[in-house]
């Protein structure tokens, strides 16, 4: 196995950066870094990125937005399936956080300049403990075991290129049914909206118990139960 226009580095501010970067000379790229100074989360979060996990950013040159939008879903499975290599039953927390019961098992980011998609991988795999106000966990914690680290990069990269290639309603249909039950609210058009997650719609749409909102205009899904 081995990875295209693969940069590994001990340490970056961000993964994410480098591989913009990198997408200037390259058509493809995937940054991976020990720990990072300044690792990024969604909605302008800090990731905390320590030794111990795997930090990973995959770029794209020149995509339209359909391809970011099924990134979005298409990530998700990637890791999934990989994890359940390691007998690890994770679930999706809409739209693309990776939870194992109520812990944060991996994140995952969307950048998109101009043309240029990175994709952001930040899945825990040996950390031994989190700050307390961060209910998060990791493989080691899960397993009692450590893994290494690249080889499991490896596996999410060729994952994620067969399942790129793949049927898509198959990913959607198998996204759909690994979503985390829960009962969320989110802002929409200036309206508190709170239903029960049904899943995701062809269209991105976020399929609730009370109707269909599209996923784009959401900024933060909050599950309340
Ligand atoms: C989230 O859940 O908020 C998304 C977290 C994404 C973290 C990854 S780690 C690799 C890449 N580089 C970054 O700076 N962030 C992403």
């Amino acid at each position: 196995m081995s990875l295209k226009n693969l940069f590994e580095f001990d340490i970056l501010d961000s993964t994410q950066d480098k591989a913009f970067e990198l997408l200037k000379n390259y058509n493809e790229v995937v940054v991976i870094a020990q720990r990072m100074l300044k690792g990024r989360g969604r909605y302008g979060n800090k990731w905390i990125s320590d030794i111990g996990g795997l930090y990973m950013s995959i770029g794209f040159k020149d995509k339209d937005i359909e391809f970011s939008k099924r990134l979005l879903i298409i990530s998700s499975i990637a890791v999934l399936d990989i994890l359940k290599d390691y007998e690890i039953e994770a679930k999706v927390k809409i739209p693309n956080d990776i939870y194992y019961q109520d812990k944060k098992l991996c994140g995952i980011l969307i950048e998109i300049k101009d043309r240029d998609v990175v994709l952001g991988i930040g899945l825990n795999i040996n950390q031994s403990h989190f700050p307390l106000e961060i209910k998060a966990t990791s493989m080691f914690l899960i397993k009692n075991k450590n893994f290494n680290i690249k080889e499991i990069a490896q596996k999410i990269y060729n994952k994620l290129k067969i399942l790129i290639n793949a049927d898509f309603k198959f990913v959607l249909e198998s996204y759909n049914k690994q979503i985390k039950a829960s009962l969320v609210e989110f802002e929409y058009n200036g309206n508190l909206i709170k239903g029960e997650i049904l899943g995701i719609s062809e269209n991105f749409e976020i399929v609730l118990s009370s109707g269909k909102f599209d996923m784009f205009y959401i900024r933060e899904v909050k599950e309340i139960l």
